[in-house]
Order: structure tokens, then sequence, then C-alpha cells
């Protein structure tokens, strides 16, 4: 029988057994009460309030925007709506690079005036510090390499990383870390395939998007519902057209409100 059946509430050591047992983990975000419900009903394993809630709830070109405070709004808001996946919450820019005290600070806020169960942040040796101190307050981390939009200014474009040998290593050494440190699962964002597999010897849950076959996938809600148009790499499979779906009724509404048809006898008090 798989963990999956058998679980009420995920943890990080659920997820641990389940990459033992080679259960593949699902992984999507959710940034409000309502959508966190259904895909929670659903039986989704993870839920990450992304920071990419600056994309595509506050409408944002990048990630750097979206403060703590207004994560912590969102995580909060999705934490009430959640009985059974673990929820992980980004660390927004700015708030854990400048030093390791701060990045505490941050994590412990998010811990604290949430009830998430987990943070992630983006970065390898850079973050060392960071991920240590957070460690030692007993918060679980889920580290995140690869295409990490916080450093799209560095980068310049969102286009595929590693490609390189350099780049690649690095990814690698990256990786190996993060699991010395105690991170407890590892997003990769957007690297050729075969250098997901290059790390398959690495002990904790690797989380992929864009990265290949992994020990679970993670998507932005918002694009594999559809309701996000403009955004289509090839790694994004569509499971909707919300989009579509929304305009219609919206549509639909608004003709019967012209035409009178709406409310009818049956639809008053
Ligand atoms: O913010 C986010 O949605 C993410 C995922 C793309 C992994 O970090």
């Amino acid at each position: 029988m798989s963990v999956h059946k058998e679980i009420k509430k995920v943890t990080t050591h659920i997820l641990q057994e389940m990459k033992n047992r080679g259960e593949k983990i699902s992984m999507l975000t959710a940034y409000d009460y309502s959508m966190a419900k259904i895909i929670d009903k659903a039986g989704i394993d993870v839920i990450l309030v992304g920071d990419s809630a600056s994309n595509v709830m506050a409408g944002y070109e990048t990630t750097l925007p979206i403060t703590l405070d207004e994560m912590i709004y969102h995580a909060k808001s999705v934490v009430r709506a959640v009985d059974r996946a673990l929820v992980v919450v980004d660390l927004p820019f700015g708030t854990y690079q400048s030093n390791s005290k701060e990045a505490l600070s941050s994590a412990i806020r998010i811990m604290k005036e949430t009830g998430a169960g987990a943070v992630k942040l983006e970065g390898g040796m850079e973050s060392e510090e960071s991920i240590k101190r957070i460690l030692s307050a007993g918060i679980p981390i889920m580290g995140h390499l690869g295409l990490t939009p916080q450093s799209i200014n560095k980068f310049g474009t969102y286009a595929v990383r590693a490609k390189d040998d350099e780049e690649a290593s690095r990814l690698v050494e990256d990786a190996y870390l993060l699991q010395e440190l105690g991170c407890f699962a590892i997003v990769l964002e957007k690297i050729p395939a075969s250098l997901t597999s290059r790390i398959s010897e690495i002990k904790i849950p690797i989380i992929g998007i864009g990265a290949g076959a992994a020990d679970g996938q993670v998507l932005v809600m918002h694009d594999m519902l559809g309701i996000t148009q403009e955004f289509s790499p090839r790694f994004l499979r569509r499971y909707a057209d919300l989009d579509a779906v929304i305009t219609s009724a919206v549509t639909n509404y608004i003709s019967d409100v012209k035409s009178g048809d709406f409310p009818n006898e049956q639809e008053q008090y």
C-alpha cells in the first residue's frame, strides 16, 4: 500500500519516507484559502505558498517586489484551509540574503504567524550561513537551485540554467551541500534532465519544475489550470483552460443580467 493513502498529515518525514519507497511527491502553489482548500481536498502532498504570488496574484513582472508581510498574509490564508498537505512558504527576496540573523527572524515570523510547516529559500553556498541559522532554530528548509527567479537581474533571462559544465558542477556541489546542511528537500528549476539524473544519489527528495524526472514535481497552480495564458514554457502541462471557462461563465452572466433573464422567479424571495 502507498504511503499516500495512509497519511492524515504530510510532514517532512513523510516526504522522506515517500522518496525511500519510490512514491512520487505532488506539489502545487496556492496563495489563498479557497484554492488551497480545493487542492488539499484533491490530495496534493505539498502546497507551496510561492513568491510567484508576486506574479500571479499581484501582477508584478518578477518575484522581487513581494514583501514578507504579503507572503505572511497569503500563507495564513492557505494554512487556514489545509488539513493534509505540508505547507511550505517562500522567504521573499531581501529577507534572508543580507545576513543570517535577519534570515532567522524572517523565517521565525513565517512559522510563528502563519502556522506553516517549512520555509523555502533560493541558493546554495551563498545562503549557507542563513540556512544553518534557520535550521538551528528547528525550522525545516526546502532548498531551491537552478533557475532561481529572485536572481533574474543577475541571469538576465528565464532560460534553462546550468547548461555549461561550470554551472552544472556548481549546482551538483550546491545540492550536496544543501543535503549536508540538513535541508529536507530541494526544488530544481529549469535545468537539463540529464543534470537532475546526475544527482540521483542524493538522499533527500528532489522536486522538479522543468528539470525532468525527479522524486516529485511542482507547478504554479495558475499556470497548470490555464488561468495564466501568456506563460507557456515547454515544461508546463496544462490540465484545464480556466481562462476559457471563466470567460464563458462571466459573459453568460453579463448577458443574462443585461437581458433581464437573471434573476428569474425561483432566484428571488
Ligand atoms: O514561487 C514559486 O512558485 C516557486 C516554484 C516555481 C517552485 O518557487
